[in-house]
């Protein structure tokens, strides 16, 4: 989703404004723009130069190398289209009408038709379909005025027009504005998007995301919502929406600074595949330490308060990691025997359940930063506070794999899943770390509430430590295997994939991977309820791909798979390799686990499948059209 940086200091702005957005070019994007202010060959009023371009950031690159970009004071932004098609019009940064104020901004201005309205009754001519483009000419407005009445420093009018104008804005943002006579003065703000400062002598550099920071500085701090910071060479100062100045210390990013590359692998999405063995090494290096007490099996740093009187769990996501949450559903209550219930996060924010009491909130997300996700934990903890559950703040639990996100700053509880930066915008490794934190919570739960032996949770736990040699194998044998079948489906139109049980969100994992990458329309149902309905779909053109793990469901999902061979369709498996499992056309064997763990295995196949056909058709694996990495408007 769109990304932000916005620099000022004293070397050339436009070099580090294009480094920091190539860092946030895997958040995904249509179109980039940058604005700088040079004051060459006038004292203290310096002029805009604004170059914007569709498409990826290459073509802005192109642009500049041109023309370039003079200036020490500068705003970039790579824009995920909301309001208005991806076009150069519509790339940000907005400019007044004098082109004297530009405006870059991730979010959406909810009251924006209203704003426009009324800023073209009074003669303002808008360039673009946006919602942020109101901002540039509103500040200009409040600029005007504040001339007039002979505010002290020209810095000191900028904040308060923008102080002033954001007090006109509904919605969520995160902006940064320069003026041409305040050429070292920045300007940035946010409210429920995120934006973080990063610091080095004399130079400041704004963000969307930590990752921008790789290279210029480990020292940053987050705004929090309803703040603005005034940024010049010489310092930061932060202040809220009353103009009341707030003191904080920034603080050290966590974790190396890696480069992110592709290594050998053709694309992030395989090299991420590939990590997986490792998340889950690490993952039981953490978690997972021999030697801990049965009672308490799982190395989570959490009080007792998490975990005790707890009735029922409720689990807030979107996307991917809402099917982690389904698999984490799925063993909190059959293995640990807690009612638990996934909502999709942005149906949840309007339409909660009666509130209960002694509920666990779990609200997942790899990013940290999915607005459906954050805004949905919130309104909980807003109405849970109005009935006085003193408890809920202890009974919330976040799982990301950021932890310098807005999720991580929102909750106290966090299960780190540690997976390292997921470039890719097909989650596949942080699938993988969300699946391990739930095992972990369904373990830590059964253990503590004793609804599991000993040996059952011996069991589980010994079988965990198998997993990163596993991946391993399947990762390597399936690899070729994938590929080769992939060849078969480059030109299919529909696939349905079928699974039960705690293999079902895999099916539906699976179907939102070939949508996300290849643009192929695919399915995932529970393999029980084809015949109500999807089995009308199959003819020999429809492939069907079916998770089928011993278990309980296991005959059931290959009489379901039976059903689907009958009408011609051509039949994968992805299967324990035995005589039952050969009525498939094609398997993609899996080693026999429990029925437990077998979805972090089933998920393995079905990734590698998907990324093959979206490789072998030509298409941008990384960057697929029209989505984001990081989902921050709602
Ligand atoms: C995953 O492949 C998708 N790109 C998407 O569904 C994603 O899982 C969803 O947007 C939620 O993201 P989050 O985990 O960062 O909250």
């Amino acid at each position: 989703m769109c990304g932000i940086v916005a620099l000022v200091g004293s070397r050339e702005a436009s070099p580090i404004l294009l480094e920091g957005l190539k860092k946030l070019e895997y958040r995904g994007y249509d179109s980039a723009g940058l604005a700088t202010i040079s004051t060459k060959g006038s004292s203290d009023r310096g002029f805009i130069t604004c170059k914007k371009a569709k498409g990826k950031l290459v073509n802005l690159l192109n642009l500049l190398s041109k023309d370039g970009a003079p200036g020490n004071i500068g705003i970039g932004h790579t824009r995920w289209a909301t309001h208005g098609k991806p076009e150069v019009r519509n790339a940000h940064p907005h400019l007044d009408s004098s082109d004297q104020v530009a405006v870059v901004q991730n979010g959406i201005i909810e009251n924006y038709t209203l704003l426009r309205e009324k800023l073209q009754k009074q003669g303002i001519r808008f360039v673009s379909d946006t919602d942020t483009e109101v901002i540039p000419h509103l500040i200009s407005e409040a600029l005007t005025r504040l001339k007039q009445e002979g505010v002290a420093s020209k810095g000191e009018m900028l904040f308060l027009a923008v102080r002033e104008v954001l007090n006109l804005l509904q919605g969520s943002y995160a902006l940064a504005v320069i003026w041409t006579e305040t050429p070292d003065v920045l300007i940035v703000a946010k409210n429920k998007a995120p934006l973080l400062i990063g610091f080095t002598q004399g130079e400041f550099l704004c963000a969307s995301d930590s990752t921008a920071f790789a290279g210029f500085t480990k020292t940053v701090l987050p705004l929090e919502d309803k703040e603005l910071a005034l940024l010049t060479p010489l310092g930061v100062e932060i202040y809220d929406s009353e103009g009341k100045r707030q003191y904080r210390k920034p603080s050290l990013i966590v974790g190396s600074e890696k480069n992110i590359d592709k290594g050998q692998f053709r694309h992030f999405m395989l090299k991420e595949i590939y990590e997986q063995p490792e998340t889950a090494e690490q993952w039981i290096a953490r978690f997972l330490p021999d030697k801990l007490p049965t009672s308490s099996p799982i190395a989570f740093p959490f009080k007792d308060s998490l975990y005790d009187s707890i009735e029922a769990v409720q689990i807030l996501a979107c996307g991917t990691s809402r099917h982690a949450a389904m698999v984490g559903a799925y063993l909190l209550e059959q293995f640990s025997g807690l009612p638990s219930t996934v909502f999709f996060a942005s149906e949840f924010r309007y339409a909660p359940p009666p509130l209960a009491p002694n509920i666990l909130t779990i609200g997942v997300t790899q990013s940290g930063e999915t607005a459906d996700t954050l805004a949905a934990l919130m309104m909980e903890s807003e109405r849970r506070s109005t009935l006085k559950d003193d408890l809920f703040s202890s009974r919330v639990l976040g799982i990301t794999n950021r932890i310098e996100s807005s999720l991580a700053r929102q909750v106290t509880n966090i299960i780190d899943i540690g997976a390292g930066l997921e470039v890719g915008v097909a989650a596949t490794k942080t699938f993988l770390g969300q699946l391990l934190a739930f095992y972990g919570l369904a373990i830590m739960i059964a253990a503590r509430n004793k609804n599991r032996s000993i040996q059952e949770i011996n069991d589980i736990c010994e079988e965990l430590k198998l997993v990163p040699n596993y991946l391993r194998d399947l990762i390597n044998n399936h690899n070729k295997l994938t590929e080769k079948l992939a060849y078969q489906f480059v030109n299919t139109k529909d696939v349905i994939f079928l699974g039960r049980g705690i293999n079902y969100p895999i099916a539906l994992e699976a179907a939102l991977k070939l949508k996300e990458i290849s643009y192929i329309h695919a399915e995932g149902l529970p393999a029980g309820e084809m015949k109500h309905g999807p089995i009308a779909l199959l003819d020999h053109k429809v492939p069907v791909i079916s998770i089928a793990t011993h278990g309980v469901v296991f005959e059931k999902v290959l009489s379901n798979a039976q059903e689907a061979k009958a009408r011609n369709a051509c039949l994968i498996g992805i299967a324990p390799e035995s005589a039952e499992t050969q009525i498939f056309d094609h398997l993609l064997p899996i080693p026999k686990v429990s029925e437990w763990i077998s979805p972090l295995l089933t998920v393995i196949p079905l990734q590698l499948l998907s990324y093959h056909i979206a490789a072998q058709r030509g298409l941008d694996v990384d960057q697929p059209r029209n989505l984001a990495k990081s989902v921050t408007v709602e």
